[in-house]
Parts: structure tokens; C-alpha cells; sequence
């Protein structure tokens, strides 16, 4: 398969080190909240029904800008390129900090200051459109390169995100936080892009939003995943149609043309849903294997389609090719929890780490980008031989270990995690003429890391946010 060559270069995550355990802590306070009748069945719900085991929360001196900038601070270090050789640092998110300034500019300084490297050539733009910002960040710097416009080596997109619901509403337990780093150029060590291949879908909708004045979104849990599921399918749809005009392509059965898919994972049963819509033609293409999963009703409503589907999720067939085309993209996202525009990359990341690099060198991966409002962008790329060392010192299972097994992640209990979720920038006693900011004390004291340390005061720096690299 001949590749061009612009693409992502190398992955750095960054999880933050608190987290609440889903089937015992979560489960015990929730059960009843939830409907449940005991821990054992909301825990055997949200681990096999949902697929989350962890919850990843950030402490109060975290926040999009902080993670961001230690995931990037991570890429550099880890791939040993110069600050000054990135001239686009994008950053994905829809936890946005601030109404007008990009956080990209305060990701910027907290890395110039951190690396004394000035970046003053740099372009730091952000990215909106729910969890699919950091997708249209990517393809922006991917059509920076392919423009030959782009004077520098590298341009950076990070994707950093907190999901936050209201306490016991359905969608507690899909929270999480993190950021994931991509480091794009034109000689990618892990993926390649293709090009003409982009397939996109946008519809006007309800599913899930969160107006100026909110912290936690609005949403219509059941209506929401609907929604992702036209849409990603619609999007899916056109990159497939772009991808069979290609002469190289010509005759080649759908299971030839897509062997792995890499999908937004807001909770890994999600990944399985859309499963559902993908594989069977996938499966049907292939004339050497006989396709014994269920046969869809004819004319059916919506019910009839969501029982159907719920019968191909179970049938071996599926399973099997589930196993061989989506798993292992699942890995981390049930250690973490949904990190929003961070999802889908860290979806990716998990993918590269778990699958068995003779299965996807060379081959090509499909990437579903979903956001709620709603979005999705889907793109094909190649991954490249020898993809597995150069990723090989990003490892997240590292990363994700917990304290009780010698690793960072340190788990809280629901009253620490209650005190966190109801941080807020500025306190309620403040009043119209008078902004108070909320004093915000950490759970663990911060330690080699960019830490939100206050807010300005004056009149020419007030609500300015002020970071600090804690030694
Ligand atoms: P729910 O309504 O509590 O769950 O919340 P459910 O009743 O749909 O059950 C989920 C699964 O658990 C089902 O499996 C149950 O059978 C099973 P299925 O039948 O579908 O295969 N189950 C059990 N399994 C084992 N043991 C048990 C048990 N009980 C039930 N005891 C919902 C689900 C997604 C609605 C909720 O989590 C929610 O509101 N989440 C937030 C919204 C969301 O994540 N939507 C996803 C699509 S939209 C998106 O991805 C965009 C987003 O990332 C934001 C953005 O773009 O910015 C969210």
C-alpha cells in the first residue's frame, strides 16, 4: 500500500493520578441512585454493561491547560525535539477555560517557560466541536503540511478534556480526565495518511451540550448514542465511497478495505454498538468465509433495530471479528474513563500498545471521530513498519498503574471525589460587583508538574489564570 507521507510521528498521554474505583467505591454509593439493588449489580453493570473499571479525576490544582501541557511536556521530552521546531501547537477540548484566549497560548507559555525555548513563531489556535475538536485540529495540521505552506518540522495537537455529569444522573459514571499529545510531520514513525479519504458528517442536534453559564452538560444519555451511531455511520459511509474511487483500490472487497477501525470511545460498550453497524457488511463482503450472524428485519423501528443489533453484539461471528478489527483499541478507555476529544487518540495509542504489530504493519486503520452536537470525521491512514519501538517508551500501562501495584495512580474515596467535582474557578459567595475565586486545595500535593497555582487579582490580570512548574 503506497502511503503519503505526513502523519503522527509519535503519542503522549497524560492521565491525571487520582481515581475512583468504579466497581466497589462507585458502585457502593450509587446503587440505589442507579436503580439497583445491590453494589454487586451496578458494579456488574458499569464494568460489563458500560466496561469502565476506573474513573480518572483531576485534584484541584489540575485542568485541561495543565494536562495539556504535561502531555506535550512528555512528547518533547520523549522524542527529544527541540520546542522551537513546532510551529503549530493546536489544542482540541471542549473544557474550555476561558471564553476568548486559546488554552493553546497557555500551554505555549507554561512549555516556553518550562524548556526556555522561546516558540514565538508557533501558531497556538484551539479547536470546539465537543469530543471531535483535536480531530479537526488534526486534520488542520495535516493540511498544513500538505499545503507546503508549513515552514517548521513539526506541528503538535493535543486533545485535553475533564467529563463532567451532574452527581447520580446516568452519565456519572462516563466521566473521566486526561490529554493526549500527537506530534504530527511529514516522515511519521506511526501513521501515515491517507489522502482524499476524509469522510465527514454534521447535523444540527440536541444530544449533548453545555451552555456558557454550566459545568456539566446537558444530555439525553439514551437519545445521544443514537445520534453517534448515524452520524459516525454517515461519515464512515464517505470515507469508504472516497476510498473505493482510488485505482488501487479497484475490486477489493470491503473486509480488504478496512481491517481495523479506531472509533471515539465515551465508554467502551459504545465501541461495540457501532460495531454493530460495521462489521456485518464487513463480514458479508468476505466470499471465504460463510456469514451466519442474524439477518436484519425488514422495515424495522427503532426498537427492532436496537434488538437486532443487541443480537449480532452476541453472536460468536461478531465476536470474533470484534476481536480482530476494534479490542484492542479498548484497552485503557475503561481505566480512564471518557476523555472526551482525548477519547479517540487515546483509543489509537491503546491500539498501537495491545495489538500484535505482524497483525497492522502495513495495514490500514480507520479513524471514527464523534462530537455531540453533532460531528464526526472519519479518516483512513497506514501504520508504519517499525511503528512498535518508536512507540514503545509511551507505554500506558505504565502509566496507568496503580499505587497498591508500584505505580503513580492513587485511588480516592467518594467524598474526596465529591469535593473535587464541586471545584469551581470562582466561589459562590461572589457577587456581581465583587469575583471571589475559590480556594482549592489539593488532595496531593503537586510534584514535577505544571500546577494551576492561582488567579490574577488586579485590574489588568483579573481571572488571568497563573501556572507554575512545581518542582
Ligand atoms: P444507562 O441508561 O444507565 O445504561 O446509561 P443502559 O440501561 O443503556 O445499560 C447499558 C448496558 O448495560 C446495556 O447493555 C445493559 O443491558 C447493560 P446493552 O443491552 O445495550 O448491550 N446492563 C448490565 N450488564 C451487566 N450487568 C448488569 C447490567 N444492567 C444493565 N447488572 C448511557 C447509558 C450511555 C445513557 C449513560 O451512561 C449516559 O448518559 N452517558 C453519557 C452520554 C454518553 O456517553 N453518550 C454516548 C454517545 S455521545 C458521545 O459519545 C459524545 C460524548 O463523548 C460527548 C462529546 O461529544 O462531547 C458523550
Amino acid at each position: 500500500m503506497v502511503a503519503p507521507h505526513v502523519g503522527i510521528d509519535a503519542i503522549a498521554t497524560h492521565v491525571p493520578k487520582l481515581f475512583v474505583d468504579m466497581p466497589t467505591d462507585f458502585a457502593a454509593s450509587r446503587f440505589l441512585d442507579m436503580g439497583c439493588s445491590s453494589r454487586e449489580q451496578l458494579a456488574s453493570k458499569i464494568t460489563n454493561g458500560i466496561g469502565i473499571r476506573k474513573m480518572s479525576m483531576t485534584d484541584a490544582h489540575e485542568d485541561p491547560v495543565t494536562m495539556a501541557a504535561m502531555a506535550v511536556r512528555a512528547l518533547i521530552e520523549k522524542t527529544g525535539i527541540d520546542p522551537q521546531d513546532i510551529g503549530f501547537l493546536a489544542v482540541g477540548t471542549e473544557s474550555g477555560v476561558d471564553q476568548s484566549k486559546s488554552a493553546a497560548a497557555y500551554v505555549l507559555g507554561i512549555l516556553e517557560n518550562y524548556f526556555d525555548r522561546p516558540m514565538r513563531n508557533c501558531m497556538a489556535p484551539q479547536y470546539q466541536f465537543a469530543c471531535a475538536g483535536a480531530m479537526y485540529g488534526l486534520e488542520s495540521a495535516l493540511n498544513l503540511f500538505r499545503s507546503g505552506e508549513f515552514s517548521k518540522k513539526y506541528a503538535v495537537v493535543v486533545a485535553t478534556d475533564i467529563a463532567r455529569y451532574e452527581l447520580k444522573s446516568p452519565g456519572e459514571s462516563t466521566q473521566g480526565a486526561g490529554a493526549v499529545a500527537l506530534l504530527i510531520s511529514g516522515n511519521p514513525r506511526l501513521l501515515a495518511f491517507e489522502s482524499r479519504t476524509l469522510g465527514s458528517c454534521t447535523r444540527d442536534e440536541r444530544d449533548f451540550f453545555r451552555p456558557n453559564w454550566r459545568k456539566t452538560a446537558v444530555v439525553d444519555g439514551k437519545y445521544s448514542t443514537q445520534v453517534y451511531l448515524d452520524v459516525v455511520q454517515a461519515a464512515y459511509e464517505q470515507s469508504i465511497a472516497r476510498l473505493r474511487e482510488k485505482p488501487e483500490n479497484e475490486g477489493k472487497t470491503l473486509s480488504e478495505l478496512v481491517p481495523h477501525i479506531v472509533c471515539h470511545v465515551p465508554f467502551p460498550k459504545m465501541a461495540e454498538y457501532m460495531a454493530s453497524r460495521f462489521l456485518p457488511d464487513i463480514l458479508r463482503s468476505d466470499a471465504s468465509m460463510p456469514c451466519d450472524l442474524p439477518v436484519p428485519p425488514k422495515n424495522p423501528t427503532t426498537e427492532q433495530i436496537r434488538e437486532h443489533e443487541k443480537s449480532v453484539r452476541a453472536h460468536p461471528t461478531f465476536q470474533r471479528a470484534f476481536q480482530r478489527t476494534m479490542a484492542d483499541s479498548l484497552h485503557f478507555a475503561g481505566e480512564v474513563g471518557n476523555i472526551y476529544s482525548g477519547s479517540l487518540f487515546l483509543a489509537l495509542a491503546s491500539f498501537l500498545e495491545q495489538a500484535n504489530p505482524a497483525d497492522i504493519e502495513g495495514k490500514r486503520v480507520l479513524l471514527c471521530s464523534y462530537g455531540s452536537g453533532a460531528t464526526a470525521l472519519v479518516n483512513s491512514a497506514i501504520v508504519q513498519s517499525g511503528y512498535a519501538e518508536a512507540h514503545a517508551k509511551f507505554s500506558l500501562e505504565e502509566h496507568l498503574r496503580s499505587e497498591t501495584k508500584g505505580g503513580r495512580r492513587r485511588q480516592i474515596t467518594m467524598n474526596e471525589y465529591e469535593y473535587l467535582h464541586g471545584l469551581q474557578d470562582v466561589a459562590p459567595e461572589s457577587t456581581a460587583t465583587q469575583t471571589k475565586f475559590m480556594t482549592r486545595k489539593s488532595l496531593v500535593a503537586p510534584h514535577d508538574e505544571f500546577a494551576l497555582v492561582g488567579f490574577g487579582e488586579q485590574d489588568n490580570n483579573h481571572g488571568l489564570r497563573l501556572y507554575k512548574y512545581i518542582r
